[in-house]
């Protein structure tokens, strides 16, 4: 089996990322629960990826419409495409997610390879079964907050049937409470990560 680990976790702490931890105690528990699993981490700080803008749109629609979809520009896409399971994992910021996540979906959701079009609209064609998104927030999470919704949407687009997160919300509320509401979070993650 093989964990896709979506490191979005951009953060000013460095090492000490709050989004960090939350995604650490996840994936001791999946690796203590899964030995067997391969665990390939894709690094959106360091990636080398641009937002699309026409021209080099135009270049990938003329490889994706000749089927060459070995060409790197569909990198990410296969790896996205063909792992069994997903965990990403970003900060909640301005009201969603670092804009290195955008850029990440922007190469990942490649029509013809991670999802099609039918009569009766968009189906998704990657083999993941699961996608869970670990996010921490100043503020207390809300039914609305966007990362959260964003990866659920994106989850039912590319055909994976079960998405999870966990919200960390509340840490800049109140200093005093910060290290006892990442705590309750990483058990959550920890939880989640033993029975994915
Ligand atoms: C650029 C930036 C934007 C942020 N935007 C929001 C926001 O829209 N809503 C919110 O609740 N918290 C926001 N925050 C607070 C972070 O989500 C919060 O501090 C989080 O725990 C940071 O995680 P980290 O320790 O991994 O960096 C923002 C922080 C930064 C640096």
């Amino acid at each position: 089996m093989k964990l896709l680990f979506i490191d979005g976790c951009v953060s000013q702490r460095g090492p000490a990322s709050r989004t960090r931890a939350l995604a650490g105690a996840f994936l001791s528990a999946f690796q203590a629960a899964h030995p067997e699993a391969e665990v390939e981490t894709v690094v959106l700080e360091t990636l080398d990826a641009k937002p699309f803008l026409p021209a080099a749109l135009d270049e990938r629609d003329a490889l994706a419409s000749i089927g060459a979809f070995d060409a790197p520009v569909f990198d990410l896409a296969r790896q996205f495409r063909g792992a069994d399971r997903i965990v990403a994992a970003a900060p909640f910021w301005d009201l969603s997610f670092p804009a290195a996540m955008r850029t990440y979906i922007e190469h990942i959701s490649v029509n013809g390879l991670c999802y099609h079009y039918e009569a009766d609209g968009c189906h998704g064609d990657c083999r993941g079964t699961r996608l869970a998104y670990l996010t921490t927030g100043g503020d207390f999470q809300r039914p609305e907050s966007l990362g959260v919704l964003y990866w659920k949407q994106l989850s039912a687009m590319f055909g994976i049937p079960r998405f999870d997160y966990v919200f960390a919300g509340g840490l800049d509320v109140d200093p005093a409470k910060t290290a006892a509401l990442l705590e309750a979070a990483c058990q959550e993650a920890r939880a989640l990560g033993r029975e994915f």
